[in-house]
């Protein structure tokens, strides 16, 4: 491992807790302070997976590997002190939280960050989150909204950018922020998340994306493509560009028929599902 890494993952394995199924089978990374890595990969390969993973979420369990997140073995980490330590997910699928105010729930985010005894300071707060909504173009009104109660898919992944510029993360893990925004909100939120960038330059990102096209906007220093749980390819950009133009389908013949035709079996499946019920 480097010095300069802020995250280290080596040979990482992961399966759903209560199950016995394996989706990590194997990744290796590492990103150092500043970075932009993305990661692309077919549907089902384990993106979404390694981040909640590296987030600490308890559908999934370790079962070896390691992860080194500045210095500190992080997999002993409660999933709130590795939200500490400077880690934040922007989800996929955000969750709604009906009752509880995009305000409060950033407010009291902060506050859990404090000492026992400070407060944060309600004035300085409403100026900083105003600000910073603000910076995403996002309509002062919705501070009083319930957390992505009722929102449109845009208006959720917006919010979820909202909290990493209140919550100024070391590591930030973007799933698929990209995907749901129009063409307008798409640029604002990249604007955003480059202004937050040259605020802190030592801002890293894992950024997970199925489209090339946001990396007109974010460039990355490495893009890596995930397939059956582990990292098949890593290269610059052009691998992204490379990805646009042929597919997948390279990487599933490498995986063997075996994988590949369990996915499309699966994806059938999904799709009769969708059209009878
Ligand atoms: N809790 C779970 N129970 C059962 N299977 C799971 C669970 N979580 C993930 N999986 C399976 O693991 C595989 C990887 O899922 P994951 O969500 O990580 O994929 P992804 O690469 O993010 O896909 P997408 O591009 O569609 O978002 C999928 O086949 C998924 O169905
Ligand atoms: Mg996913």
């Amino acid at each position: 491992m480097s010095d300069t890494s802020i995250l280290t993952i080596t040979d990482l394995r992961a399966k759903v807790a209560d199950e016995d199924l394996e989706i990590l089978t194997g990744v290796n990374l590492e990103i150092r302070p500043g970075e932009v890595h993305t990661i692309m990969g077919p549907n089902g390969s384990g993106k979404s997976t390694l981040a909640k993973v590296l987030a600490g979420h308890p559908e999934y369990e370790v079962t070896s590997g390691d992860v080194v997140f500045k210095g500190q073995p992080l997999l002993d980490l409660e999933p709130n002190e590795r939200a500490l330590a400077g880690m934040f997910l922007a989800f996929q699928y955000p969750t709604e939280i009906p009752g509880v105010s995009i305000a409060n729930f950033l407010r009291t985010a902060l506050q859990a960050r404090l000492e026992d005894g400070e407060e944060v300071d309600l004035f300085d707060f409403q100026d900083e989150l105003l600000d910073r909504m603000k910076l995403l173009d996002m309509d002062p009104s919705f501070a009083e909204r319930p957390v992505n109660d009722g929102f449109s898919g845009g208006e959720k992944k917006r919010n979820e950018i909202l909290q990493m510029a209140v919550l100024r993360p070391s590591l930030a893990l973007m799933d698929e922020t990209d995907s749901g925004l129009d063409i307008d909100a798409l640029q604002i939120v990249a604007n955003g998340v480059n202004t937050l960038r040259e605020e802190n330059p030592k801002m890293a990102i894992l950024l997970i994306t199925h489209y090339q096209r946001m990396l007109n906007y974010i460039q990355p220093d490495a893009v890596h493509v995930m397939v059956g749980g582990r990292i098949v390819r890593s290269g610059g950009p052009e691998v992204a560009i490379a990805l646009e133009e042929q597919g997948y389908a390279d990487w599933k013949e490498q995986e063997g028929d075996e994988e590949g035709k369990k996915e499309e079996g699966k994806e059938e499946k999904e799709q009769e599902e969708a059209l009878t019920a």
